[in-house]
C-alpha cells in the first residue's frame, strides 16, 4: 500500500497515515458523468481516498448500478447516486469539489475540437448547476475540448456572478502522467522520480512538455526532444486509434484525474506543498488561460509558477509561440459560445 495510491511515494505515505486519524477533515466530492468510461474508474480510485467522506455520483443514466457496486467497497466514503437533471441540484449540495468528465469522446479521425458542439452545451448546463448549488467548490473540467470548455465554464460562472478564477481548473494531469512515463522509459529512469512540466493547453501542439525542465535533470538529443514531444502531443490520438471507435483514454485519465483530486483535497486540507500542472486563468502569457505548474492552497490556485517558462531552449521557445495561435482561437471560441448563449 505504501506506494500504491495516486501521487508520488511521500504523498502516498501521507494518505496512508491519514487513515488512522479519524479527526482529520474530509470532503464531499461529486463526479458529473460518473457512469462513463472515465467516471467509473475515477469513482473507484477516489473511493479509496481517506480524504473523502461523501462521493456523489451523477449521470443522465446508468449511475444507480455503478453506485450500488461501488458502495460495497469497505473504504470509508459513503456513495450516493443521482440520475437526471431533476437530481442534479441534490448531487451538488454541500460539495467541496466537482469533477466533470461528462460528454462524448473522440473516434478515430476526429480532433478534440470536433466534440465542441455537443460537449460545450453539456459543460454549460452542468456548470450552471454548480454555480447555483455549490459556487464555492473547486471545479475540475475534463470534458473536451478543454481549451474551450474551461473558458466556457469561466463565462458561465461570471454570468452567474460567482466566478472565482482560483477554483476553476482544466485537467491536464494526463499530459504530465504521459510525459513522466515516456521520459522515464526513454532515459531508463525510476518512474516515481520523474517530473516533466507540461504547459500550454490540452490538444495537439498546444500540449508542450518542457523537457529541458525535467526533474531529475537529464539531457536529451535534438532527435529525442522531437520524438518525445510529438509522442506526448499525440498520446491521446494513440489511444483513440488503438481503441478503434470504442472511445478515448479512460483508465489513464481516471488515474490522472484521481491524482489531481487527491492533490486538490490535500491542499484544501492545509498541506502547503502541493504542485500540479493545470489549465487555469493565467497572466503567464498574453493568453487569458494557460496550463502551467501551479501551487494549490486552501483557496485554490495559490501561485502560478513562471520558472518553467524561463530559459527555454530554442525548440521550446518556437513551440510556445506556435501553440499560442491555436490556443487563442480555442479560448475565443469557448468565450464567444458562452456569450452568445447568455
Ligand atoms: P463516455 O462516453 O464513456 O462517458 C461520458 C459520460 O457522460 C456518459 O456516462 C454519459 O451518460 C455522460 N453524460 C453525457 N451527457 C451528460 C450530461 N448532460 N450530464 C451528465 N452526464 C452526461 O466518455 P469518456 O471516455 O468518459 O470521456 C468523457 C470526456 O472526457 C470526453 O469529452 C473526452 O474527450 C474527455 N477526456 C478528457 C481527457 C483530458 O485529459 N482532459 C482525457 C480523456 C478524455
Ligand atoms: C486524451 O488526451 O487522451 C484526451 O484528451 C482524449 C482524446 O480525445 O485524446
Amino acid at each position: 500500500l505504501r506506494d500504491s495510491f495516486i501521487t508520488r511515494s511521500a504523498k502516498s505515505v501521507k494518505s496512508y497515515t491519514r487513515q488512522f486519524q479519524p479527526q482529520a477533515s474530509t470532503f464531499k466530492v461529486a463526479i458529473l458523468g460518473a457512469a462513463g468510461g472515465i467516471g467509473q474508474p475515477l469513482a473507484l480510485l477516489v473511493k479509496m481516498s481517506p480524504l473523502i467522506s461523501d462521493l456523489h455520483l451523477y449521470d443522465i443514466a446508468n449511475v444507480k448500478g455503478v453506485a450500488a457496486d461501488l458502495s460495497h467497497c469497505n473504504t470509508p466514503s459513503k456513495v450516493f447516486d443521482f440520475t437526471g437533471v431533476s437530481e442534479l441540484p441534490n448531487a451538488l449540495q454541500g460539495v467541496d469539489l466537482v469533477v466533470i468528465p461528462a460528454g462524448v469522446p473522440r473516434k478515430p479521425g476526429m480532433t478534440r475540437d470536433d466534440l465542441f458542439n455537443i460537449n460545450a452545451n453539456i459543460v454549460k448546463t452542468l456548470v450552471e448547476a454548480v454555480a447555483d448549488n455549490c459556487p464555492n467548490a473547486f471545479i475540475h473540467i475534463i470534458s473536451n475540448p478543454v481549451n474551450s470548455t474551461v473558458p466556457i465554464a469561466a463565462e458561465i460562472l461570471k454570468q452567474k456572478g460567482v466566478y472565482d478564477p482560483k477554483k476553476l481548473f482544466g485537467v491536464t494531469t494526463l499530459d504530465v502522467v504521459r510525459a513522466n512515463t515516456f521520459v522515464a522509459k526513454k532515459k531508463n529512469l525510476k518512474l516515481i522520480d520523474v517530473d516533466v512540466p507540461v504547459i500550454g493547453g490540452h490538444a495537439g501542439i498546444t500540449i508542450l512538455p518542457i523537457l529541458s525542465k525535467t526533474r531529475p535533470a537529464v539531457t536529451f538529443s535534438d532527435e529525442e526532444t522531437v520524438e518525445l514531444t510529438k509522442r506526448i502531443q499525440n498520446a491521446g490520438t494513440e489511444v483513440v486509434e488503438a481503441k478503434a471507435g470504442a472511445g478515448s483514454a479512460t483508465l489513464s485519465m481516471a488515474y490522472a484525474a484521481a491524482r489531481f483530486v487527491e492533490s486538490s483535497l490535500r491542499a484544501l486540507d492545509g498541506d502547503s506543498d502541493v504542485y500540479e500542472c493545470s489549465f487555469v486563468q493565467s497572466q503567464l502569457t498574453d493568453l487569458p488561460f494557460f496550463a502551467s505548474r501551479i501551487k494549490l492552497g486552501v483557496k485554490g490556485v495559490e501561485a502560478i509558477i513562471s520558472a518553467d517558462l524561463q530559459g527555454l531552449t530554442g525548440y521550446e521557445e518556437k513551440a510556445l509561440e506556435d501553440l499560442k495561435v491555436e490556443l487563442k482561437a480555442s479560448i475565443e471560441k469557448g468565450v464567444s459560445f458562452a456569450q452568445k448563449k447568455a
